[in-house]
């Protein structure tokens, strides 16, 4: 059969309704809403940018913005492992509103977990 583009699979419409509906926990979010800035319209454009081309989509962030080096980008902001867990909170959360389901959403997530693992450059604070 023709090779599958997860890309493709979710389409550009859905992943944009994806990225919103996770920056809009993001920004309610306890422990992530502090690192973040306020207005979460920029950083949305560039989530949209990056996760079209980590699906295998038109390499759209790094002819914007360069190669991604998503690890230096994120030394800036303190990633404990509680962060990255609400992180993937919530993403799951997202993908529950706009309904991603089966095997592209477990492959997806998967991918999501390793990455946000990856990003931990901070220990949990004792507080
Ligand atoms: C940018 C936090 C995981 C992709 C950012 C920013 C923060 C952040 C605070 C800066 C926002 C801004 O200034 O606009 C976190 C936390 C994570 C996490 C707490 C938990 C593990 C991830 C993962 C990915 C990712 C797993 C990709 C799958 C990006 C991208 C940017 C970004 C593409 C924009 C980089 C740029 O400025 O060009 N993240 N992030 N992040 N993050 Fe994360």
């Amino acid at each position: 059969g023709k090779p599958i583009i997860p890309y493709e699979e979710i389409g550009a419409e859905r992943l944009s309704l994806l990225v919103d509906a996770f920056y809009a926990r993001v920004a309610m979010h306890p422990k992530l809403k502090a690192i973040f800035p306020d207005d979460l319209s920029e950083t949305a454009r560039k989530q949209k940018q990056f996760m079209t081309q980590y699906l295998g989509g038109p390499n759209i962030y790094s002819e914007e913005h360069g190669h991604p080096r998503l690890k230096a980008r994120h030394n800036p902001f303190p990633i404990t492992p509680e962060r990255a867990q609400a992180w993937l909170e919530c993403m799951s959360e997202a993908m529950d509103e706009i309904g991603l389901t089966g095997k592209f959403r477990e492959t997806f997530y998967n991918r999501l977990v390793m990455t946000a693992h990856h990003m931990v450059n901070a220990p949990d604070s004792e507080e």
